[in-house]
């Protein structure tokens, strides 16, 4: 059942802004071969026996249909350092194999694209999609994991801008 909201799409925009998150770089190959790229912020862990973890997509993505007909998804969680792919994957009007075009990668297990230099990436096969709304929920089975120790703290975004979290140092 739909019911009127009482705030504009701004407002919730802005509230749910509030809550700071990391920022991932999502790589698919589909079946027929195509590249998938874009940024995401909706990336949680959902399970840890068997390994799973969820982001939303928009309806509207340009990236839609590649994604959800996607064998094999990459989730980079990307560093301070690398802000220049998490814009150039925000990018309207580039599809999947541009965006990729800019930055280095080597293909993962079943030729997804992994992005050189990235801290922490996990690889997977893409598992069930919920329909909720104006997203889709896509849930992926990680069976690889990478982890490169670094002294780079991780990249944020709070109120609609990326930033930096403060890491504590020891005295
Ligand atoms: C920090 C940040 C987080 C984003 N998170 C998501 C997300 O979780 N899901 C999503 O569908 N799009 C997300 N986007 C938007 C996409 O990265 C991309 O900008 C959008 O799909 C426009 O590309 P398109 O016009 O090719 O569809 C995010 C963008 C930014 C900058």
């Amino acid at each position: 059942m739909m019911t009127e909201p009482l705030f504009d799409s701004g407002l919730f925009r802005r509230v749910c802004g509030q809550f700071p998150t990391g920022v991932t770089a999502v790589t698919a190959v589909a079946a027929d071969g195509r590249l998938a790229a874009l940024t995401v912020n909706s990336f949680t862990s959902v399970s840890l026996e068997p390994a799973k973890v969820l982001f939303c997509l928009a309806n509207s993505s340009s990236s839609y249909a590649a994604l959800t007909a996607a064998e094999r998804i990459a989730i980079h969680i990307l560093s301070r350092d690398q802000e220049d792919i998490a814009r150039r994957f925000a990018t309207s009007g580039l599809t999947g194999a541009q965006r990729l075009g800019g930055v280095g990668w080597t293909p993962g297990p079943g030729g997804v694209p992994l992005l050189k230099e990235t801290p922490a990436i996990l690889v997977g096969r893409r598992d069930e999609i919920i329909t909720s709304g104006d997203h889709a929920i896509i849930l992926v089975a990680v069976d690889h994991v990478h982890l490169k120790p670094t002294e780079v703290p991780a990249l944020s975004f709070y109120q609609g801008r990326f930033t930096t979290p403060v890491v504590a140092t020891a005295e």
